[in-house]
């Protein structure tokens, strides 16, 4: 089952983040970019022709191609829990030539293990080209943004959506956000299944693959990161930045 992103608005976010609105003459690597909607961001000044977007969901890599010929398109073969099921675990980076003024990923550790966080931002850090910089996002549970005129948190807003669409009783997303209080980090597997502190999961049928949302507080991504900057979400997002600098 391919995903196709409905989220757009991606360069505005990381242009404030990194303070820097023209990325004419620069390469760009959009890890995990989906369809390219970053390039449909009517502020972005990213020259197509030196955009790369790689990605383990091989329709939206074909979407993309197709609506911008000029940019580059990888399809990444990575095993994901929900985007790519089959793909294999721990694949490399495919080779590539170029070095990146920038490489984004907008949403896309929020959904991979930390294992594959820690192993892939080394990796990306090689791309980048001497003065260039990784940013990436991430969720901090306990932070609030668009659960704010209900005073809910980022944690119990993904909590109330799953309810919502009936995946989760009111009483298993209580149940969940009491279980989380406290956690540095955590994932959330289908909408329900609270992982604190782990990747062990149990094993689920690929069919059954649906949801892998991962949540970092603030003060874990510094002791992880320690060389990074930290911002808050910027853009009416809910994510916030983690940027490293070459
Ligand atoms: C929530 S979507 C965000 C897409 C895009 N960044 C955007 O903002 O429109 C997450 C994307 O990350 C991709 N993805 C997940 N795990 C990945 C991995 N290990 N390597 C590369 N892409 C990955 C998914 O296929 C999906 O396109």
């Amino acid at each position: 089952m391919t995903f196709t992103s409905t989220r757009f608005g991606q360069f505005t976010y990381f242009s404030k983040q990194l303070g820097d609105a023209n990325w004419r003459g620069k390469n760009v690597l959009d890890f995990g970019g989906n369809v390219g909607n970053i390039l449909r961001d009517p502020n972005s000044t990213i020259d197509p022709e030196r955009y790369w977007c790689l990605d383990v969901d091989k329709e939206s890599i074909e979407q993309g191609r197709e609506a911008f010929p000029r940019s580059h398109w990888i399809f990444y073969d990575r095993f994901s829990f929900f985007f790519n099921p089959h793909g294999t675990p721990s694949l490399p980076l495919p080779e590539m030539d170029e070095s990146f003024t920038y490489v984004v990923a907008y949403s896309v550790f929020t959904n991979t293990s930390q294992t594959d966080m820690l192993e892939l931002v080394e990796d990306l850090k090689s791309k980048l080209t001497p003065g260039g910089a990784l940013a990436f996002t991430f969720i901090d549970p306990y932070y609030t943004t668009w659960g704010a005129e209900r005073g809910r948190n980022n944690l119990q807003w993904r909590l109330d959506l799953e309810t919502e669409r009936r995946h989760i009783t009111a009483d298993e997303a209580n149940d969940v956000d009491q279980r989380a209080q406290g956690a540095k980090w955590f994932i959330l597997v289908n909408g329900g299944d609270l992982y604190i502190e782990t990747e062990n999961i149990r094993r689920y049928a690929c069919e059954d693959q649906r949801t892998f949302h991962v949540f970092h507080t603030t003060e874990y991504m510094k002791s992880l990161f320690p060389d990074a900057t930290i911002l808050p979400p910027v853009n009416n997002e809910m994510q916030h930045c983690c940027i490293i600098r070459n």
